[in-house]
């Protein structure tokens, strides 16, 4: 069967290539791939910058946003054959560390976690994938493509819950929320923000197209430029780029007793000087900085329900660009209105 493989680590590496059938030590369910998001982190590691083969290979079959149909449920999945399944990205670590051994492997604190297509284990860009019943999501039939969107709004549906955890920390209410970036994370989060019934605001740096517009379709306000020149104080801000400016004006945007959540690691690595009045500003404003990443079983239940309750021509929109297995290059390059680019396999 043919899978898309990088070495990690090594540019330029990533090919189209006929591999076996997947293993059966993988899991017990046989699933048909129908589509595979591609993110961030999936040029991050196409480009040799992250990522890990699984120990004694050389080569990663990439791909960690899924979407598959059932070919085989195995004795003991629950599921039949047909069903719509997205596959969980992280499996806990071996030894395992606490939050692992109760199901919290979204906040593993050794790092000897594995992740499907990023670290140590193969990932979903392959015509076929097995996977363990405990970690197959089924999807409502009615999203069908739109399902390939699970796994990005499952670690937004993380970063919310943990945000409001927070929040919560003390009486008050919150009621706004501002978020930077309006990549597909950006948007996600700026939905259920709407979803939540927060006044929400959205700021990117282009001044038209697709972004502002799916903004508006959300019923949020859009902005475009500085973060300061908005005038916006939220209550929960949340940081989707990782650039460092952007992350210093994210918390200079919160209000007294807001929560800034990180979800982005950026690629401008450029040294960002912090500001010697940042501690002042945070302790007197008692502000909390939190970083959010992954997401774990409960959080992909979150996300079903986010994307049962989403109106269904905005997902659509957000999923601007779809490519052929063969034609993979193309979705790596940027197109001007691109959001959610994802390869398709099959016929949802
Ligand atoms: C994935 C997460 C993963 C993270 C770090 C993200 O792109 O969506 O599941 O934990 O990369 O590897």
């Amino acid at each position: 069967m043919k899978a898309l493989t990088v070495e990690p680590r090594c540019p330029g590496s990533a090919r189209l290539e006929e591999i076996d059938e997947p293993a059966i030590h993988s899991g017990s369910i046989l699933v048909e791939a129908v589509a595979v998001g591609i993110c961030g982190t999936d040029k991050e590691i196409i480009g040799g910058a992250y990522g890990w083969a699984p120990p004694g290979r050389d080569r990663l079959v990439l791909g960690h946003e899924s979407l598959g149909r059932v070919l085989d449920p195995g004795p003991i999945s629950g599921l039949a054959a047909g069903d719509l399944v997205v596959g969980i990205v992280r499996r806990p670590d071996p030894r395992p560390c606490p939050n692992c051994d109760t199901g919290e492997y979204d906040m593993c604190t050794n790092g000897r976690y594995t992740e499907r297509g990023i670290k140590e284990r193969d990932g979903y860009l392959a015509e076929r994938w097995r996977i363990e019943p405990e970690y197959a999501v089924r999807i409502d039939p009615s999203l069908g493509l739109l399902g390939v969107l699970m796994e990005p709004t499952s670690v937004v549906a993380k970063a919310w819950e943990h945000v409001v955890r927070v929040a919560t920390r003390a009486f008050w209410e919150p009621r706004s929320v501002l978020v930077i970036g309006a990549g597909p994370i950006g948007l996600l989060a700026a939905m259920i923000g709407v979803q939540l019934g927060f006044d929400t605001h959205v700021l990117d740096r282009v001044t038209a197209g697709i972004k502002p517009d799916l903004v508006r379709q959300l019923g949020a306000t859009y902005h475009a430029g500085r973060v300061p020149d908005t005038g916006v104080r939220a209550d929960i801000v949340f940081e989707c780029t990782g650039v460092g400016q952007l992350v210093l004006d994210a918390i200079g945007a919160a209000a007294p007793g807001g929560v800034v959540c990180l979800t982005g690691v950026g690629v401008d690595q450029q040294g960002v000087d912090v500001p010697s009045g940042l501690a002042r500003a945070m302790v007197l404003n008692s502000l909390v900085v939190l970083g959010s990443v992954n997401a774990n079983r409960r959080h992909y239940r979150r996300a079903a329900n986010r994307l049962a309750a989403a109106d269904r021509s905005f997902l659509e929109r957000l999923i601007s660009r779809r490519v052929p297995l063969d034609r993979w290059q193309d979705a790596l390059k940027r197109e001007p209105d691109d959001v959610k680019v994802v390869v398709q396999m099959a016929p949802v």
